[in-house]
């Protein structure tokens, strides 16, 4: 963060936040639909009991149960995500902080958690968080938003989302989530890129961003550093930005029993 950037809210006030847009992410494509739902819900589908965190309406959730998950638990921080997930797909729910999980260790054979991490102020407590409810030999499904090596285009990815929603804690290089998980006692088997083209003014309708804002986040990309347009794939129209691509990582890990770093590593882009 640089002077002038907002600060974060803290963890109430997000909460509260998706409380009241839960409707939209119910309805949100870039939530409800995508080969990586698919991908995530496979490396999950041998387990009988998983973890959704973070789950937001709900649609990780579901595509875990749709590929025959036996228990399925949701949580999330805000209530009403919660119930709409539960309304929604069936499953079980639980209101809960993904940095402190009520769960007793070793309670699940698989945990995901999809598109939430940069929300969370302590990534490191999440991963110890899931490595402890996970059974040894359990699959971690994750995936998020990540920062570009490049440190400048990587400030304009995550000031532009800092502007746009103040629930926005930060975003992380894939090789900072490695480190993380490798230190929690997780072995990274598969690591898949993909990319999200964003509809810019979804995008804003999603976080109530209007007028002076939006006109002021559409100048940030009008203006942004050398290489952000071909690297986020910048399009733009006749009243400006259009849309762009935001880039994510997926990653199935495996809890180790011995320490060990695990097999080699399946790289794929998707
Ligand atoms: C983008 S939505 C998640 C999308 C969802 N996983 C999906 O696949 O559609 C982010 C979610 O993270 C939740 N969240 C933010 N901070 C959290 C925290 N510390 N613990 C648990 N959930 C949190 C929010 O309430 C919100 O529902």
């Amino acid at each position: 963060m640089t002077d002038g950037d907002p600060t974060p809210d803290d963890k109430r006030t997000t909460a509260a936040r998706f409380d009241a847009a839960a409707p939209d992410y119910l309805e949100s494509d870039a939530h409800r639909t995508g080969a990586d739902l698919e991908t995530l819900a496979a490396w999950c589908a041998d387990a009988d009991r998983a973890l959704d965190m973070a789950t937001g309406a709900g649609h990780t959730a579901g595509a875990l149960a749709d590929v025959g998950v036996r228990t399925v638990v949701a949580t999330d921080a805000a209530p009403t995500m919660v119930a709409t997930a539960v309304e929604t797909y069936g499953v079980e729910g639980c209101v809960a902080d993904a940095e402190r999980l009520p769960f007793a260790a070793e309670t699940f054979d698989a945990v995901s958690c999809r598109i939430a991490a940069h929300h969370f102020p302590a990534p490191e407590q999440f991963v110890a968080e899931t490595a402890r409810v996970l059974v040894p030999g359990g699959v971690f499904a994750f995936e998020d938003n990540v920062a570009p090596d490049d440190a400048r285009l990587a400030a304009f990815l995550d000031r532009v989302e800092r502007r746009r929603d103040p629930t926005h804690v930060g975003l992380d290089t894939p090789d900072a989530w490695r480190r993380r998980f490798e230190a929690a006692g997780f072995a990274v088997e598969t690591v898949a890129s993909v990319t999200r083209r964003l509809d810019f003014a979804a995008w804003c309708d999603r976080t109530d961003v209007s007028g002076e804002r939006r006109r002021k986040l559409r100048r940030r990309f009008e203006h942004a550093p050398p290489g952000a347009v071909q690297r986020f794939e910048v399009a733009f129209g006749p009243d400006g930005v259009e849309s762009f691509v935001v880039p994510k990582r997926l990653f199935r890990l495996r809890l180790q029993t011995d320490g060990t770093s695990g097999p080699a590593v399946d790289e794929r882009q998707t």
